[in-house]
């Protein structure tokens, strides 16, 4: 889906999490370099000190954003971002349950003639699920992706578990154990 090529720059928010600590891995794995972006200070440091040091996002022909968050990140890349840019809407967290962050730079879209490309997993799944399941399983035993759960004891504790997503305190995929065997 990146369609990107060796040394090109990708961008990726919640590198930290579930859908973005994969999409580090895979983007390493095709030999891109990766900024990844995570909210906990023990996840990472702060997103504007990594593009104060990384930034202007290096963008060649290919680059790509890979956003998990929206918000004021999506604005930010916007303004960040150089002409020809690819911006992959794979999530908003940042705005789920709040108003719609008012962004700014919307108007970079069309000056530095931006690519959007939003998208629902099932959509893709038809297209791509075959060779996920032939790729992924053989990327984990050989160690190349590596993952993590975050697991709760309980459906009673659902919510605490829900909560803690929605404010980044989970690390690796929140899992809820319903019954041991
Ligand atoms: N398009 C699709 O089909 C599809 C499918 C699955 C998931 N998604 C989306 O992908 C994103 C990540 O999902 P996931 O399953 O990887 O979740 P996850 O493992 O639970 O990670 C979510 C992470 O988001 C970060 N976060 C939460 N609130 C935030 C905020 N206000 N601002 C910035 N970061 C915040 C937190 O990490 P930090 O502590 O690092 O901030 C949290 O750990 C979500 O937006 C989700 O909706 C999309």
């Amino acid at each position: 889906m990146l369609n990107v090529i060796q040394g090109d720059t990708v961008f990726i928010t919640t590198g930290a999490g579930t859908v973005g600590s994969l999409v580090v891995q895979l983007a390493k794995l095709e030999g891109l370099k990766v900024i990844a972006s995570a909210g906990s200070d023990d996840k990472n440091t702060s997103t504007c000190e990594v593009l104060e040091k990384e930034g202007p996002i290096n963008m060649q022909a290919f680059i790509c954003f890979w956003d998990n968050v929206g918000g004021e990140i999506l604005d930010t890349a916007f303004n960040t971002a150089v002409a020809g840019a690819r911006f992959i809407e794979c999530g908003m967290i940042s705005v789920y349950n709040l108003e719609p962050y008012p962004i700014k730079n919307i108007g970079q879209v069309v000056g530095k003639q931006l690519k959007i490309f939003g998208f629902i997993w099932s959509s893709l799944a038809s297209k791509y699920e075959a060779q996920f399941y032939e790729e992924m399983p053989a990327n984990i035993s050989r160690g190349e992706i590596k993952y993590q759960e975050d697991k709760t004891i309980g459906l009673e504790h659902v919510g605490e578990a829900l909560l803690a997503v929605l404010m980044g305190k989970n690390t690796g995929e929140s899992v809820i154990i319903v019954a041991e065997e």
